[in-house]
């Protein structure tokens, strides 16, 4: 069966395979949480939209991004001694967009603040963690960047902004 339009696989289609498209098609089935992923090296904020984001564990806390190694922020995150991560919330897809494609300052448009370790945290985010950079691992064309959470905070009023097959999504349940 046929692509629909915007690329993504057509609704009951089921294919397998281990060519890059099916890959990629088949982890978009994954839904995750975004977030934005924040240093600051030398006074210069630095971010981008990361959802491989996953918790690795609680004691001690660490948790883990993967960065693409040809990322333009990639040198500052894999070089700061602390880095946040910007769990976003439905009203924050500008930020995210912002942050996966704008050239330039992707901090203009969206407030922000320094955390206790100096990364920038993003107003209005559903939560933060604030890392310290714990360890930096080899993962094929991108780098696994782990962190030890120094502090996390969220807010349980807001809902999280989702990805699924290459959109932006919301919750549609309690
Ligand atoms: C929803 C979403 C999730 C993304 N997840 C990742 C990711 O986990 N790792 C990554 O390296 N890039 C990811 N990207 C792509 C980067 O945000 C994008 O390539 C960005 O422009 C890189 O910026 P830079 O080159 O300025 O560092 C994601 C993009 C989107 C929209």
């Amino acid at each position: 069966m046929a692509d629909q339009p915007d690329g993504q696989p057509s609704k009951g289609e089921y294919r397998s395979g281990h060519d890059p498209r099916t890959l990629r098609d088949a982890l978009g089935c994954f839904a995750t949480g975004v977030t934005v992923v924040t240093c600051l090296l030398e006074g210069e904020p630095s971010g981008l939209t990361v959802n491989s984001f996953t918790s690795v564990s609680l004691e001690p806390p660490l948790l883990l991004v993967c960065v693409h190694k040809k990322a333009a922020t990639a040198a500052a995150l894999t070089t700061a001694p602390c880095f946040a991560i910007n769990v976003l919330q439905t009203g924050q897809q500008p930020a995210s967009i912002s942050f996966s494609t704008r050239a330039g300052d992707r901090f203009e448009g969206t407030p922000w603040s320094c955390g206790e370790g100096g990364a920038p945290i993003l107003k209005d985010s559903l939560c933060v963690f604030e890392c310290e950079r714990y360890a930096v691992y080899d993962g094929g064309d991108h780098h696994i960047l782990v962190g030890q959470v120094v502090q996390a905070s969220f807010d349980a009023s807001l809902d999280p902004l989702l990805f699924f097959r290459g959109k932006y999504r919301r919750l549609h349940f309690d």
